[in-house]
């Protein structure tokens, strides 16, 4: 293409929007263009084209025969007909993480919460609204999952019973009585096997440290962490920035970037297990 029209802010718009849902892009080259200017907008290399051909398909091998199961998006603990708990989650990072592990070869499960997204091509999707339900259809796929990665944000509490009745404003206490939903990734952590159990940690204080600490008590083999106080990563937005902790005691930092990227930087560490697992 012409040098105005690649440089032009809505086609930058459009290939950043397509990057960041894991479209890979080879970019024009520099050199003369048709009008006889020099610029970016040459058609790249051929043998670039088949170089990048070449390293996706590979990438795409290094899963093959795991069925992965990825949990996604929030749960809602619905208080009556009207009304539920719920929060932040958009399901964006285990539905880029279902899109990446289905592309790498493996066979992929994703049991998601309420999502406003459309399911990755080739992925089993199960659908819950609850941490109850959740819990069910995890239970379920369990069993044929070698890898399971939970980066659902389940809601902890649910309101102890639940309001066939919309609860009207001026008849009832402000007091709602909450009891914990179970706590999932805890309990697979009990019964893992030889699996690989990786599991999220959203933190708004302590972050390293309350992650280690979930990491241990939940028997996983990586956590990957989020400090959700940060602008423009974690909840809802289209990038991500995390650290990996592992059961050994490492620590890796995966800088900002898109969520697809984060989620093959986390199928790498996840990888790399595996091959140490044999
Ligand atoms: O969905 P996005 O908008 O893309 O945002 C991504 C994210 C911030 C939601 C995600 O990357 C993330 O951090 N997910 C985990 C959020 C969370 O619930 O963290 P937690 O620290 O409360 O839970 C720790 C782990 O235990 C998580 O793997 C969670 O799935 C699991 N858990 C928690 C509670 C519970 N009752 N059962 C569980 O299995």
């Amino acid at each position: 293409m012409n040098v105005n029209m690649w440089s032009h802010p809505t086609v930058q718009d459009n290939i950043r929007k397509l990057r960041s849902q894991g479209v890979n892009i080879i970019d024009p080259e520099e050199g003369y263009l048709a009008e006889g200017i020099m610029g970016k907008g040459r058609l790249a290399g051929f043998d670039k084209i088949v170089e990048s051909a070449v390293k996706l398909t590979h990438l795409q091998q290094d899963l093959k025969g795991e069925t992965i199961l990825i949990t996604a998006g929030p749960t809602c603990e619905d208080i009556g007909p009207v009304r539920y708990i719920s929060n932040r989650s958009s399901g964006k990072m285990g539905y880029q993480l279902a899109a990446a592990s289905q592309s790498r070869g493996a066979q992929t499960i994703l049991v998601s919460g309420p999502t406003h997204l459309d399911p990755p091509a080739k992925v089993e999707l199960v659908t819950v609204r609850s941490a109850s339900e959740m819990r069910e259809k995890v239970l379920q796929n369990w069993s044929r999952s070698s890898i399971l990665v939970k980066a659902a944000a389940v809601v902890d509490f649910k309101p102890r019973e639940f309001s066939a009745q919309k609860i009207k404003k001026n008849l009832q206490g402000r007091c709602l009585d909450l009891v914990p939903t179970p706590d999932i990734l805890s309990e697979l952590g009990r019964q893992k096997g030889d699996r690989i159990l990786v599991g999220f940690a959203a933190e708004t204080e302590k972050v390293l440290e309350n992650a280690r600490n979930k990491l241990k008590e939940k028997n996983l083999d990586l956590i990957i962490v989020n400090d959700v106080t940060q602008e423009g990563i974690g909840f809802d937005s289209d990038a991500n920035a995390v650290t990996i902790l592992t059961r050994d005691g490492k620590e890796f930092n995966v800088t900002k970037r898109s969520k697809r990227e984060v989620a093959n930087e986390i199928l790498d560490y996840i990888v790399a297990l595996k091959n140490r697992h044999g």
